[in-house]
């Protein structure tokens, strides 16, 4: 079986993920760390070098070509759920997992984490809020398609409403 993890850059996809694969037996994947390693680059460079539209092609590739024949958690880049159509193809494939945490926390990690991060590079607090409720506005839509809704919930509950939803 494959989980996906779906949701807004910094809303602890990886840090969910690396925590709930081994509670579950299962393996985990990490998209950006797996096209990192296969690139060579980091996401920034990347994104420097050869483009968005290079990396968002690696992404779909990545997601057409898993094996539903395994059990493994996969933490999603932010933006895979809203190219292409691959939302379809990983709710087709499996079980996905909205990760829709409060804002603050969010906008907490982003700052933290924000040299990593091409698409917020150099905004201040400021825009980075400014940027966060458009970009979420309009991704939502794609979030939303997930299966399940888990908002704030920490691993532990996370396991729960799994078992509750078999
Ligand atoms: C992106 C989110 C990033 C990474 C890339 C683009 C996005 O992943 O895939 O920088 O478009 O939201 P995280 O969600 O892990 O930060």
């Amino acid at each position: 079986m494959l989980i996906f993890l779906v949701g807004f850059m910094g809303c602890g996809k990886s840090y969910v993920g690396r925590n709930l694969a081994p509670m579950l037996g299962f393996d985990y994947v990490d998209v950006d760390k797996f096209i990192e390693e296969k690139e060579g680059m980091s996401i920034k460079e990347i994104f420097e070098l050869k483009g968005e539209d290079y990396f968002r092609k690696l992404e779909q590739q990545y997601l057409q070509d898993l094996d539903t024949d395994q059990n493994l958690v996969v933490s999603t880049g932010g933006g895979a759920p809203c190219f292409f159509d691959n939302m379809d193809v990983m709710n087709e494939k499996g079980l996905t997992i909205y990760l829709n945490r409060n804002k603050e926390k969010v906008i907490w990690r982003l700052l933290k984490g924000q040299h990593k991060r091409p698409l917020i590079a150099g905004l201040s607090e400021d825009e980075l809020k400014v940027f966060y409720d458009e970009r979420l506005e309009s991704r939502k839509p794609f979030y939303e398609k997930a299966k399940l809704h888990v908002g704030d919930a920490d691993v532990p509950e996370i396991l729960d409403i799994l078992k509750k939803n078999p």
